[in-house]
């Protein structure tokens, strides 16, 4: 079997990696993948947005079928057109996509299904938007949110309404976000914990994957800037049996709503929870894997990422016993110091030939190889993610082996997974 990967991050290399584990998978692709990738899977050099080529290739290659791991492509229809010329992809279609790329279609289809989440309001004009924010209290915290595609940076709490009408300005008036702002919601907090739920689907059944939780903040302790995620765990510690059935009660309502919908979903989809009082609210779908989460989870499968694909290809899923391992798993992402603002890259990693035992795995993202060395690349450079029996055991065995790497304004964060270990010991 021939398996070509889209993306370049520490979730793609999770990917390949957990494609590579079965001995029917005799080659995999990753378009435009990484140079530490390039251990597992042939690098393509094609955009993960470039469509033609990206099908040229696979007819070329006689891939088997393909998989995307980031938005991007998804939002822009990349299913659609493979589909179109007879190939088989995994992922959501261009429609289907909107519950991630478009924040109030995802609001709309909230509530059209009797999917708990915050209450909204929507605006496609600047001082609709900033009236509407006077009318609020000012002693409760206001999410602001871009409708489109943001990398991350749609999403702003803001603890009164004056920083909830400066950035309003910034991104209706600035277009500091382009076009992900042209609309945004402005939406009541909610306070708690949250927690990611990864899902299979083929668009009728779906299997949910043990709940993780990332940890957005660059800091120990939940302090600092938000980043693109810091480190994750798996299962999530605050995911009780009475959790875990109502959020599979709401995947349950998505389904059946991707179905009245006739949405196209054969592919990954991400539930991001808040819990408060005891009771689940969603904050956001997206359309694929989550970033770091996939490199926590996708450790604990037992069974063969490529055999779940091939039954949500041919929607059989209801069909297929997914397991999985009874272990912990724990993720810590390495970042180049400064991010997610400013960061120098280019730095030497040493000691990862270091890194031993089958229950620790490297994830590579943001690096390249130069004069046959690995340096940093980019803000996000590797995640390094260890399973044990217990959840105290892997955290013990991430941190050790990280002691192990090196490069220059190294960051990482120390804590990751804190909640889990308060809980258990
Ligand atoms: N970890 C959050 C995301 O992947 O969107």
């Amino acid at each position: 079997m021939k398996i070509l990967v889209i993306g370049s991050g520490g979730r793609e290399s999770a990917i390949c990696w957990q494609f590579a584990k079965n001995a029917n998978v005799k080659k995999i692709y990753c378009a435009p993948g990484n140079d530490g990738i390039a251990k597992l899977a042939e690098i393509v050099n094609i955009s993960t947005c470039d469509f033609e080529n990206l099908v040229d290739f696979v007819k070329v290659n006689k891939i088997d079928f393909t998989f995307v791991g980031c938005e991007l492509p998804l939002s822009l229809g990349i299913v659609d057109y493979f589909n179109s010329c007879g190939l088989k992809i995994i992922g959501p279609s261009k429609n289907a996509s909107k519950l991630e790329s478009s924040k109030i279609y995802s609001k709309q289809f909230m509530s059209k299904y009797g999917i708990p989440t915050a209450k909204y309001n929507s605006f496609s004009d600047l001082n609709n938007a900033l009236n509407y924010i006077d009318t609020l209290d000012d002693n409760r915290k206001i999410v602001i949110k871009a409708d489109g595609l943001a990398a991350g940076k749609g999403v702003h709490v803001c603890s009164c309404k004056k920083e909830a009408k400066d950035i309003v300005h910034k991104i209706m008036f600035e277009k500091i976000l382009g076009s992900a702002g042209t609309n945004i919601l402005v939406e009541e907090y909610i306070d708690g914990e949250e927690l990611s739920y990864l899902v299979f689907t083929d668009g009728i059944s779906y299997s949910l994957m043990p709940a993780s939780q990332d940890h957005k903040r660059v800091s120990d302790g939940d302090k600092g800037l938000n980043t693109g995620g810091m480190g994750a765990y798996a299962p999530a510690s605050l995911d009780t049996e009475q959790l875990n059935k109502q959020v599979q009660n709401i995947v349950k309502k998505v389904i059946y709503g991707v179905c009245q919908e006739k949405l196209e979903y054969k592919g990954i989809l991400y539930v991001g929870i808040i819990v408060n009082g005891g009771l689940p609210y969603v904050l956001e779908f997206n359309c694929r894997f989550g970033d770091p989460e996939a490199q926590a989870v996708l450790p604990l499968l037992e069974t063969n990422l490529s055999d779940i694909c091939i039954a949500i290809l041919n929607q059989k899923l209801l069909n297929l016993q997914i397991k999985w391992k009874n272990k912990f798993s724990v993720c810590v992402v390495l970042v180049s110091g400064g991010y997610p603002e400013s960061f120098k890259t280019g730095f030497e990693i040493t000691g990862l030939e270091n890194i031993s035992g089958r229950d620790t795995i490297i994830f590579y993202a943001g690096v390249k190889s130069v004069n046959g060395r690995l340096v940093t690349s980019s803000g996000r450079v590797l995640g390094i993610t260890s399973i044990s029996e217990t959840i105290k055991d892997a955290i013990n065995k991430v941190y050790s082996n990280i002691n192990l790497v090196y490069f220059d304004n190294m960051h990482f964060r120390k804590d990751i997974a804190w909640r889990a270990l308060n809980e258990k010991s």
